[in-house]
């Protein structure tokens, strides 16, 4: 058996750490491979729930999460935290996931030291640089500075090849999402003791916002809205799970925290709250992710934000771009309370995003490229 290389693979945020999963699971079926898995743990305790659901064990963990900590404070924190532990392990690849702070920071590192960056989910763009900020910078950074660009859709591969990356770097493999979300939701799952208090005989709004683009004005908008809707229809219990960011944090206790029918929970392991997606009546959301999710279990999807990088959905119908506006958001909710046939129009499970089998093709592309490069040296 040739033995094919080391693949140093890096994340630090819930979305990352849930889209690497079985990429990880993948690469550490491979007995030709090495696979050092490093965590930047710009988030400490959303990352360490999926950690835990997905058994994975980092060999490094720079843990790095600071209350309130600033873009420069992370940057600079994974830059040179990534530094040391390319010196000391020397891998053939590292790959990196979507658009967070960790994954520029990481693609920079690794560059700085010529070895090469495989990014994972490359190629979302909304083309408008302070939209998601700094998201949108951080994944078009990091397809500067990657040599294997594996794009979830055709849209991305086309946004890539719009930016001048040769076609032979780019692959459309589906989005890894997918293989995690498959992995994950059950049709018989039990709700445990946190949801005692929610009613699942009424109509569900799962909500999730996090967005810096939507701190302060945008954000009490959409809380406004939710009110608005509880108040308007009984049946209607709002189900949110607060990201621990604390700006979030304060203004959703403040607004929402003692009103009837919503329900602020503590953000939710990745396996009871994949299932509520599948139980609840919609979506409304400002992350990236669940514009993902979904579609492919037939949840109508508003999306609390002015621009997506996501507009594979959009076009198929089952997600809608809503923006932050009260009256914007609360008149869209309405339409797909009370109009079935719209409701039913939205409701389809499609798959634009793939079909579970993401991680192994990466790996794939991944052993192709490692052993390519031992021929040539
Ligand atoms: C970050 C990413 C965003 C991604 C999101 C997913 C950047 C700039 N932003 O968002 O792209 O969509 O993660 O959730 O990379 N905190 C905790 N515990 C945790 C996590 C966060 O206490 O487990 C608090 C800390 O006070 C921290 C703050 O939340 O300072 C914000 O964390 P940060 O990494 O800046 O998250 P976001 O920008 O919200
Ligand atoms: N998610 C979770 N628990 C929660 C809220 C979200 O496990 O309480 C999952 C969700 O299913 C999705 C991911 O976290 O896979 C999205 O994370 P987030 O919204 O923080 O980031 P984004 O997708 O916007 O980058």
């Amino acid at each position: 058996m040739i033995h094919l290389g080391k693949v140093m693979v890096v994340f630090g945020t819930r979305p990352e750490a849930i889209k690497m999963a079985p990429v990880v699971k993948e690469l550490k079926s491979s007995e030709d491979l090495d696979t050092v898995v490093v965590v930047t743990a710009q988030h400490r305790e959303m990352l360490d729930q999926v950690l835990n659901l997905f058994g994975i064990r980092p060999d490094y963990d720079l843990d790095l999460m600071r209350e309130k900590q600033d873009l420069y404070s992370i940057t600079s924190g994974v830059l040179n935290g990534i530094k040391d532990i390319l010196e000391k392990e020397k891998p053939d690849l590292v790959l990196v996931h979507g658009d967070t702070t960790t994954t520029f920071a990481a693609a920079l590192a690794a560059f700085y030291a010529k070895i090469p960056v495989g990014h994972v989910e490359a190629g979302l763009r909304t083309r408008n640089k302070y939209s998601p900020f700094p998201e949108e910078m951080n994944r078009t950074l990091t397809g500067r500075l990657a040599e294997l660009h594996f794009a979830p859709t055709d849209t991305a591969r086309e946004n890539l090849l719009s930016e001048s990356t040769a076609s032979f770097k780019i692959w459309v493999t589906g989005n890894t999402v997918i293989d995690a979300l498959l992995a994950t939701v059950k049709p018989d799952y039990k709700f445990g003791s946190e949801f005692k208090d929610i009613n699942f005989n009424n109509r569900l709004l799962l909500v999730t916002t996090h967005r810096r683009e939507n701190w302060g004005d945008k954000m009490r908008g959409i809380y406004q809205a939710l009110i608005d809707l509880v108040e308007e229809f009984p049946d209607v219990e709002v189900v949110f799970p607060v990201h621990m960011n604390p700006i979030v944090r304060n203004l959703a206790m403040d607004m929402l925290g003692n009103k009837k029918r919503i329900h602020l929970l503590e953000p939710l392991d990745y396996e009871p709250f994949a299932n509520l997606m599948n139980v609840c009546y919609m979506v409304l959301t400002d992350s990236g992710g669940l514009q993902e999710e979904a579609p492919s279990l037939g949840k109508p999807v508003l999306v609390l934000r002015d621009t997506t990088e996501r507009p594979e959905a959009v076009k198929a119908g089952t997600v809608k771009l809503v923006g932050t506006v009260r009256d914007n958001i609360y008149r869209e909710a309405k339409l797909l309370l009370t109009d079935k046939m719209e409701y039913d129009r939205m409701a389809k499970a499609i798959n634009p995003y793939g079909d579970g089998r993401a991680s192994k093709r990466i790996v794939k592309i991944v052993r192709e490229f490692l052993y390519v490069r031992i021929g040539a040296s």
